[in-house]
């Protein structure tokens, strides 16, 4: 659940989750094609694992195509498929060489079948590495992930293994596609809003929006994002003077 325990001021955020917005205003301000943007957005996502793994994050979440993003044209769907699909191909060997564990959230039930494959090979192949977790959202809705957990636990109901009473926070949470609170949610492209991205687990997290675009997001913009996390106050309901004497151990 909600972790209440206090991070000192200098405090590396455990989990960050990134909404990489504005891959199609890059191209565009440049005269490209929207696809243009996308692929230089992927190389933006090399940058920022690098980054991750060196400043010793153990989660990054990051969102790649949204329960939503359906609803664009269809050639700009299927490149951005394609890229998916390309990318995991060419970074499985390098991320597992750099113990990171990739994992695949979203309802990959709608994915093609040989993107669901090369999804279960990468996740299998990095499954037991521990350096950092990276969780990347692939047809994603933070309401879908909500109502898949209440099937999972209504299932359960069902069959007798739990009762209405055994629901709660936390039982909740752990039906969830990602069990890991956001620490801090950062979003480029300047929009102001959260996209139905992770809806339960970003109840207390610090908000970072860049007008970067995400493109042009590399290790020292997230360094920038991280020095902003380093600054904010997490009170979770408290009261400053609280953390204060929490922190004093008084
Ligand atoms: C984010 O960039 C990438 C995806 C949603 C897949 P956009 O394609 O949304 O870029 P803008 O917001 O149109 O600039
Ligand atoms: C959010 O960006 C989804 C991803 C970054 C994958 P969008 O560009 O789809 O969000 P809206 O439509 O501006 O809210
Ligand atoms: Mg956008």
């Amino acid at each position: 659940m909600q972790s209440t325990s206090l991070q000192g001021a200098d405090a590396v955020p455990r989990h960050v989750a990134i909404i990489m917005d504005g891959n199609g205003r890059w191209a565009e301000a440049r005269g490209m094609i929207r696809v243009r943007g996308h692929q230089a957005g992927a190389r933006a996502v090399t940058a920022a694992i690098t980054e991750a793994v060196r400043l010793g994050i153990k989660t990054l979440t990051l969102f790649a195509f949204s329960s939503e993003n359906w609803k664009r044209p269809r050639a700009e769907v299927s490149a951005l498929m394609q890229l998916l699909s390309e990318s995991i191909k060419r970074e499985s060997k390098a991320l597992h060489d750099n113990g990171v564990r990739v994992r695949v959230i979203g309802e990959k039930s709608a994915l093609a079948p040989a993107l669901q494959k090369q999804i279960a090979e990468v996740e299998e192949l990095t499954a037991g590495n521990t350096r950092l977790k990276l969780n990347i959202a692939l047809n994603y809705g933070g309401k879908w992930d909500i109502v898949q957990a209440c099937r999972a636990l209504a299932h359960k109901i069902q069959t007798g293994e739990l009762t209405p009473a055994d629901i709660s926070e936390e039982s909740f949470h752990n039906e969830l596609a990602l069990t890991e609170d956001v620490d801090l949610l950062i979003r480029t492209g300047g929009e102001m809003r959260i996209s139905n991205f992770l809806l339960w687990q970003c109840a207390y997290s610090e908000f970072y929006v860049t007008k970067t675009l995400w493109p042009d997001f590399d290790g020292a913009a997230l360094d920038a994002a991280i020095a902003f996390y380093q600054r904010r106050e997490r009170r979770f309901g408290m009261t400053s003077s609280q953390l204060r004497k929490d922190k004093d151990g008084v």
